[in-house]
């Protein structure tokens, strides 16, 4: 047996790592891109509903279920289903998928951290050129920065859970807010900004089909960290004596409002840029957004505030996605050295080495699928295209297997675990809670439409990716 199990110390804690968890670059870039093609404030409306009536159930269940069990995602499922062999199935898929996702993360953090250390040390200019990002993510410069960067957060993790992971997102977090309202407030004092808040906050329904709907509720659903082992595992260090509604609304409550201030920053920048842009000729990508974009708007700022000031806002806004997704992988990476943990009784060191080994050599797959290596960049056809090894390990892991781990959350929350069960853990911390409405509305959602809702996107999304 392990020891004592590790908790988090405290509960601003544990809503501090969670929070860290779920603000990532999904916040900070793909929301504001998704809202500016989608319909501004309509997008928002959407977007706000989809976290509080659909992934908040979903968040409350995945930390339930870590809470009840006292294990990562394998051992929940193994434990609170007495051992049956069915649903060992989504405990494996909620190892695997944080397992993958992680892989495809770390390199794009890893371009962040170039990116990063090309601003510091003053080129900006180079990084606004049209084709730099191609040239930068095929150069071997690229393997020192993965290795900083793992070598970075299993430093964090190898400390950990109360003293590495829960000290790093206590430092962190504050410093991310501190950062985004800083240049959320000069970005507001740029020229034609209050072009780019109209475009952001006015309602265009017009714009809002299944498909915007579907990217809201994918969208809503990656932020919160759902679908990927983590708040199973997160609520496994969750004091009993603390409210796990209550943590899970200031969870969604501030992933939310960085999304949002997030959409504050990037829309008023596009628009002082160019006051007659159509936003939605924008591309879909926040790879494109964060690696091509927002470079030439940040060299823009030249004119007014000269080159070191340009580039000073630049190095911020890096270092601000850095920070968001340094404490996104540290949780995603804990859900591996969780179940090597608990189902292997493995020491937390020699987890960690294992796991950065093999995660080392699947990131450089990712990382040369980009031209480097022509059969990692041609690694199979689907769709009628052809896809890299980066692109499937998206398409299979993020897009596809997400919903569907949701979606086991839900059913195996409410009719094997049972009900009955689920609303005592709930209860536990949180007396309130019982006979309560958002009860009712929880149990309720979990049971009928939030699976059928992920199921429709797990089927939309297979449809449209793979055939
Ligand atoms: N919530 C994160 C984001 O918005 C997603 C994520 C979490 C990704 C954890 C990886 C690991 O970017």
């Amino acid at each position: 047996m392990t020891a004592v199990r590790e908790h988090f110390g405290s509960r601003l804690g544990f809503i501090l790592a969670a929070a860290g968890s779920a603000v990532g670059i999904g916040n900070l870039v793909a929301f504001p891109v998704a809202a500016t093609k989608s319909g501004g404030g309509a997008f928002l409306l959407v977007y706000a509903l989809f976290v509080f009536l659909i992934c908040l159930p979903v968040m409350m269940a995945e930390l339930a279920m870590g809470r009840r069990s006292d294990k990562d995602p394998v051992g929940a499922y193994r434990q609170l289903s007495s051992g049956s062999h069915l649903w060992r199935i989504p405990g494996w898929l909620a190892l695997a998928t944080p397992f993958m996702i992680a892989v495809f993360y770390l390199v794009v953090t890893v371009w962040v951290l170039g990116y990063l250390i090309e601003t510091v040390t003053g080129n900006l200019d180079k990084l606004a050129a049209p084709d730099f990002f191609i040239q930068f993510i095929n150069t071997p410069q690229i393997f020192i920065y993965l290795v900083a960067l793992m070598l970075l957060i299993n430093a964090i993790l190898a400390m950990g859970v109360k003293d590495g992971i829960e000290r790093a997102a206590k430092t962190l977090m504050p410093m991310l807010f501190v950062m985004l309202l800083g240049l959320v407030i000069f970005v507001l004092t740029l020229e034609n900004a209050s072009l780019g808040l109209k475009y952001y906050l006015i309602p265009d329904f017009s714009k809002l089909d299944g498909n915007v709907v579907s990217k809201a509720m994918a969208q809503a659903f990656f932020s919160l960290s759902l679908g990927m082992g983590i708040m199973i595992t997160y609520g496994s260090y969750m004091k009993r004596q603390d409210s796990i509604p209550g943590s899970s609304r200031a969870v969604a409550i501030t992933d939310t409002l960085v999304a949002f201030t997030a959409g504050l920053l990037i829309l008023p920048s596009i628009f002082h840029f160019n006051p007659q842009i159509d936003p939605t000729e924008l591309s879909e990508s926040s790879a494109g957004m964060i690696f091509q974009f927002l470079p030439r708007i940040f060299l823009a700022l030249q004119d007014g505030i000269g080159y070191v000031g340009a580039s000073v806002v630049a190095t911020t806004f890096f270092f601000l996605v850095l920070v968001a997704a340094i404490t996104s992988l540290v949780s995603i990476i804990e859900v591996p050295i969780a179940t090597l943990r608990d189902e292997r009784r493995m020491e937390r060191k020699k987890a960690i080495y294992l796991i950065a080994g093999v995660q080392f050599l699947l990131a450089i797959a990712c990382a040369v699928s980009f031209g480097m290596v022509n059969w990692i960049t041609d690694f199979v056809q689907l769709a009628g295209a052809s896809k890299s090894f980066f692109d499937l390990v998206e398409i299979i892991f993020y897009d596809t297997i997400l919903p569907l781990n949701g979606l086991l959350v839900c059913l195996f929350v409410i009719y094997k675990w049972k009900k009955a069960n689920f609303d005592k853990e709930l209860q536990e911390g949180d007396e309130k809670f019982a006979g309560s409405f958002s009860q009712k509305y929880v149990n309720f959602s979990l049971g009928t439409f939030i699976p059928l809702i992920l199921l429709l996107i797990f089927i939309n999304t297979v449809a449209l990716k793979f055939f």
